[in-house]
């Protein structure tokens, strides 16, 4: 048959496939979540994330130290706190001898060349499970912004190379950017959470930081879901208030958002495949229902479609050891 336009040429084998393919992933886009507890030799597996587990300071260190053989050189920790070290104000996130301090300087102490994007949030340090502070079962703004410049400047001190606001409250990464420059800290960058919407896939990481909100949702600060011009908002917001780099979260169900943000700055996008979405895929892929591989290289190169140039993702060190077979 006589037909001028046949795209199934470019496909006709591996050779022209890869030469026209459009997105790759690298091991250079990936930054990868890791859980830290208290205590000494510890690695405690999080049921709800298979192939996940939270490491005490010193696992920790031979966990990173695995990755960097695997190619992997930046990493996003958040600590896990016992209940007893919680309060109203989070008071413990700005102690600089907390367990996340300590990490930082041990982790930098001893891989100086890693990159730490440190989160920064009352919730895991909450009694109330909240991004910040609660009165009367509102959120307090203005007064949130407070703990979050001690917290952002405690993890600073500690040798943190770029601070990742994530809690939704507003003028947060001015609030941050002003205390970092006032204590010497021009270097340090802000990586800001700047669409991150409220719904039902962040629960495995709540359950492995026993930092869900004790009562209420996060619907006063985090986004709705339906919307999308508000994430422009957020993001001609961050962008003036001084952040370097822009994030959206979660990753699949929002790779509108991604590629909105991405068509609308010139700064670098992250984008946050979190942990219901890593779940998701584990638990089918166990029961036989999906391949897990093709499924995990499926989701990020998608994300890296949709315009990320960074992907925070708990797939980091699995996609490190596929690259590697
Ligand atoms: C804390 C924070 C959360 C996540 C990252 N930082 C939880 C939340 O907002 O409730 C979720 C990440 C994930 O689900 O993988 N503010």
């Amino acid at each position: 048959m006589l037909m001028n336009r046949r795209p199934r040429r470019n496909r006709q084998n591996e050779v022209i496939r890869n030469m026209v393919q459009e997105t790759t992933l690298s091991l250079h886009d990936f930054i990868f979540p890791l859980f830290i507890i208290d205590g000494q030799n510890q690695r405690v597996p999080i049921h709800s994330m298979p192939g996940i587990s939270r490491f005490s300071i010193d696992t920790l260190l031979e966990e990173i130290g695995a990755c960097i053989d695997l190619g992997l050189k930046a990493f996003a920790p958040f600590p896990g706190m016992p209940e007893q070290l919680k309060d109203k104000y989070a008071t413990e996130s700005h102690n600089p001898d907390n367990l996340f301090a300590r990490a930082i300087r041990e982790v930098k102490k001893n891989f100086p060349d890693v990159v730490l994007v440190t989160d920064v949030a009352m919730d895991p340090y909450s009694s109330d499970g909240h991004d910040g502070i609660v009165e009367n079962g509102e959120i307090l703004n203005d007064e949130t912004l407070e703990v979050l410049g001690k917290m952002a400047l405690t993890q600073a001190q500690a040798g943190a190379d770029i601070v990742a606001p994530s809690d939704m409250m507003d003028g947060r990464v001015g609030h941050i950017r002003r205390v970092l420059d006032e204590n010497g800290f021009q270097k340090v960058a802000i990586m800001s959470y700047t669409a991150k919407y409220a719904g039902a896939f962040y629960g495995p990481f709540r359950d492995a930081l026993d930092s869900a909100p004790k009562m209420g949702d996060k619907k006063t600060y985090q986004m709705n879901p339906a919307n999308s011009r508000e994430a422009l908002i957020e993001a001609e917001l961050d962008t003036a208030e001084g952040a370097d780099y822009l994030m959206v979260k979660p990753a699949l169900a929002y790779l509108d958002i991604i590629k909105l943000l991405r068509e609308n700055s010139h700064l670098p996008i992250a984008a946050y495949n979190v942990s219901g979405e890593y779940a998701m895929v584990k638990a089918a892929a166990e029961r036989g229902w999906i391949d897990g591989e093709k499924a995990m290289l499926e989701t990020l190169i998608s994300i890296k479609r949709a315009g990320a140039d960074v992907i925070l993702s708990y797939f980091a060190k699995e996609y490190a050891q596929y690259l590697k077979k």
